[in-house]
């Protein structure tokens, strides 16, 4: 016998209302993509699936046309109106599908951090189940009450599970549940498993762990979570790639405030892994990054020398540390100028270049960009400001597919910081070395929109496992 196909069908047929933004919650953008596309490129990813169809929202459905029209994804092969319920929506995918053997994955649009382990245990438990679904335990205590709010029972935690999707099944067997369900005029369910349980109860549905990160994006606050578990993942892309620099053979790299600190370190490495790197600074090449002139000119005479530009680094920055009320003008006008005007000049310049190339520009933040510290207002301010200049950026660029993100060291063994706040312990400070190797490994990555943190204590973790 053959192997049978396996399908998954995203299920965005739905509108989002209890998140409230006014768009079918599957197309908001975090870190830079629609959340659909995240799930979407996990699926397509993974080599356990074949073939993939978006249910999608009626109304919205050309908002996705754009996903075939590329070859992003390419597995996915249709994208079909989805129905009034999500269970109106699973019918009509099942209808769009032939072979009775055929291995089908229900996966919910807005659960964009499935991982391939979830997939692969899905498909293979499909060999000895007719019907599969995914859960995680809870952690909270389920309690059952009856309309006056009083408690009416207390199951044993330890038996209950969260179902997530995928549900999983052989084509036949949810076919066959949806059509006995046809017939009973009280039907009503809020998944599909649920559908194989009621009215196929002599089929067994085995049950994969899923993971907290599989969560369903569905209130308002789940929106920020999600954006913090991207931040994460990209986290744990510079915890993992510390051991080395990507090969930059041939690449084109520009920095932009590179003669000492970090930004010396990126040159060192970056000519290192083979890429042509041209340093611009006041100090070596009397560039002034706040006049847009002189960007334009280093901009143009790289391009023009090396033919080509694929990543525009900028690290130049000030850090001067005093109160507001007794910062002179002239401080807060110059730091807002270099960190975040001049960022922006950059990246407005760099991006012809970049469209050519598909490249990317890396900018720098700080730990400060989350909450405003004392004595540095203005620094931070600005380091908030440039993390959102990555996100709003990253989503305007995303036609010319030119990618921009933004490293956020932790304090680092630098001049800059040095003279801020003097000697500090060498152990609670990050070598500029590190941080340089992490954003070569950004640079090199197809990642966008992403606020990436780098850690002392996880590049501790990495040297000792080294
Ligand atoms: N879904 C679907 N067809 C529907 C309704 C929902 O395909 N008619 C999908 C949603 O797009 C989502 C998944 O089912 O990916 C989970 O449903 P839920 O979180 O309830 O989504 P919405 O119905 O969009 O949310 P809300 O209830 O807040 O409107």
């Amino acid at each position: 016998m053959s192997t049978p196909r396996t399908v998954a069908v995203v299920l965005a047929g739905g509108i989002g209302v209890r998140v409230g933004l006014g768009i079918p919650k599957q197309l908001i953008k975090i870190a830079g993509k629609a959340i659909v596309e995240h799930t979407l490129e996990a699926l397509d990813a993974s080599p356990h699936i074949d073939e993939i169809i978006i249910m999608m929202n009626a109304a919205a459905i050309g908002e996705l046309d754009h996903l075939l029209d590329n070859d992003r994804f390419a597995k996915l092969t249709r994208i079909l109106p989805g129905g009034e319920t999500r269970n109106d929506t699973t019918q009509l995918a099942i209808a769009a599908i032939d072979g009775d053997e055929t291995k089908v994955l229900f996966h919910d649009a807005v659960r964009p951090f499935i991982d391939d382990r979830i997939i692969e245990d899905c498909v293979r438990a499909l060999d000895e189940y007719d019907a599969v679904d995914t859960a995680i335990p809870s952690a909270d205590t389920i309690i059952q009450v009856d309309g006056n709010r009083l408690i009416t029972g207390i199951p044993d935690r330890s038996m209950l599970r969260r179902g997530q999707t995928p549900q999983a099944f052989r084509l036949a067997t949810i076919r066959r549940a949806y059509e006995i369900a046809a017939d009973d005029p009280g039907f009503k369910a809020t998944d599909d498993c649920g559908v194989v349980f009621t009215y196929l109860p002599e089929v067994p549905i085995y049950v994969v762990d899923g993971t907290a990160e599989n969560m369903k994006v569905t209130e308002p606050i789940d929106v920020h979570i999600a954006d913090k578990l991207f931040q994460l993942q990209s986290a744990s892309l510079s915890l993992e790639s510390t051991t080395a620099v990507p090969d930059l053979s041939g690449k084109s790299v520009v920095v932009f405030g590179g003669s000492y600190g970090i930004g010396e370190s990126i040159v060192d490495q970056a000519r290192q892994a083979g890429a042509i790197v041209s340093e611009f600074s006041r100090s070596t090449t009397g560039t002034d990054i706040k006049s847009a002139k002189a960007v334009r000119r280093a901009l143009a005479d790289v391009h023009e020398n090396v033919g080509r530009i694929d990543v525009v680094i900028v690290t130049a920055g000030v850090l001067r540390i005093a109160p507001l009320v007794e910062s002179p003008k002239r401080d807060l006008k110059d730091t807002i100028e270099v960190n975040l005007i001049a960022p922006a000049l950059v990246a407005r310049e760099a991006h012809p270049y970049l469209a050519e190339t598909a490249g990317q520009v890396l900018l720098f933040t700080s730990s400060s960009y989350t909450r405003g510290r004392a004595g540095y207002s203005a620094y931070s301010a600005t380091k908030a400001g440039i993390v959102n200049l990555t996100q709003a950026l990253a989503e305007e660029w995303e036609p010319s597919r030119v990618r921009i993100n933004c490293i956020n060291p932790q304090r680092t063994n630098t001049p800059m910081r040095t003279q801020a706040f003097g000697e500090e312990p060498l152990d609670s400070l990050l070598d500029p070395a590190d941080v340089a190797r992490v954003t070569l490994n950004v640079a090199a990555s197809e990642l966008t929109g992403q606020i990436v943190t780098v850690q002392v204590a996880a590049m501790r973790g990495a040297g000792n496992r080294a």
